[in-house]
């Protein structure tokens, strides 16, 4: 990766785990790889990413195994197994790394990307949907996209009692029309007719645009959930997009679903972020009802949408005070001090290379560097050293064992917060 990027990757998962924090979201980490039942119960049988998309193989134990394509599955695999919600408690975990999907690779679509996602387990009130909804909001203006290039899209896939219903109706609809349909969406009739309202081909988008909608079919206590859930969102200021036909890809949602997207930088592939309600998927794994709910944004596309926003990831300097050699001073000395400097929690950087004093102060620029040290012999002679402020120019001589309180007085005691 390059040192650009991964200064980026860098920014993206602290301005998270930042802001997560503040909703009381703590880590959790899965591993890369699942039996291949995790995903294919949680994730179901019909989508499209089991269908096509896993990375699946044998080990050498003759055990079917796949690379996670996803995080969801996983976290309440790993809750359920940890008894993280046992007795009703619940759990706002958090995690971030690299997932693998086999897809036609383009941009914003790579077989192996970055997500960094949400899970609330335990949590089946409204108030619950809107939280997370806010967090993933809040999440991409703290990173500086404009919430005018954002559209958060909003639906209800309904429970086990509205959804079957409106899923005949909807296989019937496809079955009448399948000649209009391309081959994959006359098929989906029977294992999964709801992801016909996803394909692209323009055909089938004119076709579905005229099917029965599951708006129109919620019962009661989905149509009161979701409005409860448009109030708490237009309570907090958030604009979103009513969108009956957001059905996302996979099968565990229950009522909310929700994506955001954007305008610029990313054709086809504009979902930077995206997410929804599971209360069955616990027992699916065999466990007691728990609600859940979460989201997964996707680092590339975050990135791609910045660019296109002209946001610059902020870079953090990479020494506050540079200690310069000066021909004639002892190695020993100028080393200790940059020693000293780091041990005092202040980010310190010297010459490695025997370079000349102005190509130290050049790469002193390059480093983002607030002073740099000038330890000339006569300085040292007399047990001091001179120090720059690069910024005023200014240069005031202080003992050689002062650098670092005279460095953190010059910034605030900033450094030491920074670093201690
Ligand atoms: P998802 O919509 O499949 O949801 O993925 C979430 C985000 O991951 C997408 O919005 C996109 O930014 C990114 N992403 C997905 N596939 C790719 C790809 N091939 N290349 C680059 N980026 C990609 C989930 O994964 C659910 N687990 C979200 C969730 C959490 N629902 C409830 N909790």
């Amino acid at each position: 990766m390059l040192s650009g990027v991964a200064q980026a990757w860098e920014h993206l998962q602290r301005t998270a785990q930042e802001l997560f924090a503040r909703y009381g979201y703590e880590p959790v980490y899965t591993p890369l790889f699942e039996h291949t039942e995790v995903f294919t119960r949680g994730i179901g049988e019909a989508t499209d990413i089991v269908l096509k998309e896993m990375y699946t193989f044998e080990d050498k134990g003759g055990r079917s195994i796949t690379l996670r394509p996803e995080g969801t599955a996983s976290v309440v695999r790993a809750a359920l197994e940890h008894n993280l919600t046992a007795n009703g408690t619940q759990a706002k975990l958090y995690y971030a790394g690299p997932m693998f999907r086999y897809e036609r690779p383009q941009k914003g679509r790579m077989r192996q990307f970055w997500q960094i996602g949400i899970e609330l387990l335990g949590a089946a009130e409204p108030t619950a949907d809107a939280e997370v909804i806010s967090v993933l909001w809040r999440y991409f203006e703290a990173l500086g996209i404009p919430p005018a290039s954002m559209r958060l899209l909003l639906n209800s896939m309904g429970d086990d009692a509205c959804r079957p219903a409106y899923r005949g109706k909807v296989a019937a609809f496809i079955r009448d029309r399948s000649g209009g349909l391309c081959e994959e969406c006359g098929r989906r009739a029977d294992a999964n007719p709801l992801r016909a309202f996803d394909c692209k081909n323009p055909a089938c988008v004119g076709v579905m645009a005229e099917a029965p909608l599951l708006r129109d079919e919620l019962c009661g206590a989905c149509a009161a959930h979701h409005s409860a859930v448009k109030e708490r969102l237009a309570g907090l200021g958030i604009p979103f997009v009513e969108d009956p036909r957001l059905v996302r890809g996979l099968d565990y949602y229950t009522r909310t679903v929700f994506e955001i997207q954007v305008e610029a930088g990313l054709g086809s592939q504009n979902a930077i972020g995206g997410g929804g309600r599971y209360d069955r998927l616990m027992q699916e794994y065999g466990g007691p009802a728990t609600p859940g709910l979460g989201f997964a944004l996707g680092f590339e596309r975050t990135l791609l949408a910045m660019q296109a926003a002209g946001v610059a990831v902020p870079a953090p300097p990479r020494a506050e005070v540079y200690v310069a050699r000066v021909e004639g001073s002892p190695d020993g000395t100028v080393f200790a001090i940059a020693q000293a400097l780091r041990d005092a929690g202040v980010a310190a950087e010297m010459d490695h290379q025997g370079r000349s004093l102005k190509a130290q102060f050049k790469q002193a620029d390059r480093l983002g560097a607030r002073f740099v040290v000038i330890a000339g012999p006569g300085e040292l002679e007399v047990g001091e050293v001179t120090l720059r402020d690069m910024g005023t120019k200014e240069e005031t001589r202080v003992p050689m064992d002062g650098v670092a309180s005279a460095v953190d007085t010059a910034l605030g005691g900033r450094s030491r917060t920074l670093h201690a």
